[in-house]
């Protein structure tokens, strides 16, 4: 955004209206004028045209409803931020039927307020130039998880070569597998597959690659999987850096729905580039006093570095159920971070990965094999068969139902 952008309140509540005014002042923000509901604010935000509205909604919703929608069929470009003291979902819903971009709660948190504005004056500019024709169409971006650890051999490729497999065959995804492990690359040996050309081709030759012969840098797995090996003399790695990364995720997330990168248990410019690209960060840890302590450190860094947003970083607890004399509920409270997924120790995933056949394949029935499928069905946003079942049968939720309850009676 080139200028400060110019922002108008609407709240009716004066005094309040004042601190948001001061709040949007103090975080960079031109405050151009408030008004309260009504009249007062459709005139305020026609004549001064803002960049943005930032708005109270709250109980009863009739009349700050009523001004939101009046505005937003008045200038449909304008985007309104709703904020309100209120947390529940009528009120969330009315708002944002009704043209709201977003919807904050009180009390407003600063950070939380200011990437708020700055996400919707985005799009807003966004919007813009793709209307005048300056951006480029939109391209489908795959989902991009990287599986990062701070230690070596806490299970880091066992879960991107399981989740990759998994993904495919349970949330039936197209997915891309990618071993970005600079040291040992195992992702090949782990699935049993032979190399033949690497990710340093790909990214050598990408400028020659288009999406029917991307295929011929990956080895497809009799999972369905697409891996995308590590070159097998690690001096290779040398030639890549953190743009090749980023141009090959790219390239492959515009042609996957899934992109599982391993990384090594080590930091540096390419895990760099891996953690920068992902979507989700899987942050792998175990229960012992050693990786805890790593995964902390681990977990600054990323908070430093990435940002710190918990719904884009996800801690995965591996081995989980082996007696360390360390209690989940202490690594959650070390960590000050939930533990997303705990997938449990299991001698048979040793097994799996020397004959090349990954848990998820060899042991389908294993506890491990079902908290990586359960895993994968979240990423992937598939409810569980069961649980869709059970809502087909239970409650009467059904149209048909409300229409014609007597012949949906449920039989004594
Ligand atoms: N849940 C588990 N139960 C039992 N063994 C496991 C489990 N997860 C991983 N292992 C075993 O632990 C070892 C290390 O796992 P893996 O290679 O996945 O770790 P890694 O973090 O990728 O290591 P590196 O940093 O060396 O790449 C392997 O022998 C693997 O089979
Ligand atoms: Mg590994």
């Amino acid at each position: 955004m080139s200028r400060v952008p110019q922002i108008v309140v609407i709240d009716p509540d004066r005094e309040s209206a004042a601190e948001v005014g001061k709040l949007l002042v103090q975080l960079g923000f031109q405050v151009i004028g408030s008004a309260g509901y009504g009249v007062e604010a459709f005139t305020l935000a026609f004549q001064m045209r803002p960049d943005l509205v930032l708005m109270r909604v709250e109980e009863p919703l009739v009349r700050p409803v009523q001004t939101l929608s009046r505005i937003n069929d008045g200038l449909p470009d304008m985007p309104i931020v709703v904020f309100s003291s209120e947390a529940n979902l009528r009120s969330m819903r009315q708002s944002m039927v009704s043209g709201a971009s977003d919807y904050l709660q009180e009390p407003l948190d600063s950070d939380e307020l200011e990437s708020a504005l700055i996400r919707v004056l985005e799009r807003k500019e966004r919007e813009g130039m793709r209307r005048r024709g300056e951006l480029d169409d939109p391209v489908p971006t795959g989902t991009i998880i990287t599986v990062f650890g701070a230690k070596g051999g806490i299970g880091k490729t066992t879960i991107s070569s399981n989740l990759a497999i998994a993904l495919a065959t349970e949330a039936h995804q197209s997915v891309a597998l990618v071993d970005m492990d600079t040291r040992f690359g195992d992702v090949a040996i782990t699935m049993d597959i032979p190399v033949e050309r690497s990710i340093a081709d790909l990214a050598r030759n990408l400028d020659n690659v288009d999406r029917s012969t991307l295929r011929d840098y990956m080895v497809e797995h009799e999972s369905g999987v697409f891996i995308l090996p590590a070159p097998t003399r690690p001096s290779d790695w040398r030639n890549l850096n953190a743009r090749h990364i980023r141009d090959v995720v790219d390239v492959l997330a515009q042609t996957h729905d899934f992109v599982v990168l391993d990384t090594p248990g080590t930091f540096n410019e390419i895990v760099a580039a891996a953690i920068e690209v992902g979507t989700m960060v899987l942050l792998v840890t175990t229960l012992d006093m050693a990786s805890i302590k790593d995964t902390v450190l681990a977990l600054e860094m990323l908070h430093e570095r990435f940002g710190n947003d918990d719904e884009r970083i996800k801690i995965v607890l591996n081995r989980a159920g082996v007696d360390t004399g360390v209690r989940e509920r202490d690594v959650e409270a070390t960590l000050d971070a939930p533990l997303w997924w705990r997938i449990p120790q299991d001698n048979d995933v040793v097994k799996a990965a020397q004959l090349g056949r990954p848990i998820v394949m060899s042991r389908p029935n294993s506890k491990v094999a079902t908290e990586v499928r359960e895993m994968s069905r979240a990423l992937a946003g598939v409810r569980r068969a069961k649980n869709r079942a059970a809502a087909r049968k239970g409650g009467g939720g059904g149209i048909m139902t409300k229409l014609f309850p007597s012949l949906f009676k449920k039989s004594a």
